[in-house]
């Protein structure tokens, strides 16, 4: 696949904050149902990427040192990311270039469990702030993980269920036959790389 391209290296150990995260240029609604996300758990040596397009960003347990400020993914339980991020304490949430598509694309239509697939993707994977990104990316955030849990299939709306139960493609029954709910994984934002502008 032809090499989408990134501006400079990104790879920088985690300090403070180095971004005004409350003044940033975010179009959240937008930014992940429309353009994706790559999401990114584990070590350079030990690490998997699926593509998102769900995803939320807000204001969760604010304390004294804390800002609140939280990225939230939700991982189908079919999905290898999912047992890297259960396994890591860190993850990293990435947007791209509209010249990255194919390679979302790809990221999001086949697994790490057969293939290096950032490899075939194009994708260069770097180490940022103890978690792992892609030097490719333009806006990147690493997440200290605060939560992780299974959604209940009886607690989500009926039809929230039944989107489930018809689209057992997209979302695999596990050893039982039975069709399974995502799992949540909120996490505090450490720091921010922009280099969108
Ligand atoms: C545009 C797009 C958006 C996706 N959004 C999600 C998502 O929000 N959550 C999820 O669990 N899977 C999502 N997927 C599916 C995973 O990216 C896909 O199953 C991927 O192949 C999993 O790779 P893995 O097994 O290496 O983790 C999405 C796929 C695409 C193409």
């Amino acid at each position: 696949m032809k090499r989408c391209s990134f501006k400079k290296t990104l790879a920088k150990e985690n300090s403070n904050m180095s971004i005004d995260i409350e003044n940033m240029d975010i179009k959240i609604f937008d930014m992940f149902k429309n353009h994706w996300a790559l999401v990114t758990a584990g070590t350079l040596d030990d690490y998997n990427s699926c593509t998102v397009s769900w995803g939320t960003m807000g204001t969760l347990w604010t304390r004294p040192g804390k800002s609140g400020s939280i990225v939230t993914v939700f991982l189908h339980p079919a999905r290898y990311t999912r047992e890297f991020f259960q396994k890591y304490d860190k993850f990293t949430v990435s947007f791209y270039p509209k010249e990255c598509k194919k390679a979302l694309a790809y990221m999001g239509s086949h697994s790490g469990r057969d293939e290096d697939k950032a490899a075939n993707a194009g994708l260069t994977p770097v180490e940022f702030g103890g978690s792992v990104a892609f030097a490719e990316a333009e806006l990147t955030f690493v997440c200290k993980k605060l939560y992780q849990h299974q959604m209940t299939r009886e607690d989500l709306a009926q039809e929230i269920q039944d989107y489930y139960i018809a689209d057992p493609k997209a979302y695999p029954l596990n050893s039982e036959g039975e069709w399974e709910a995502h799992w949540v994984f909120i996490g505090d934002v450490l720091d921010v790389e922009d280099k969108r502008k």
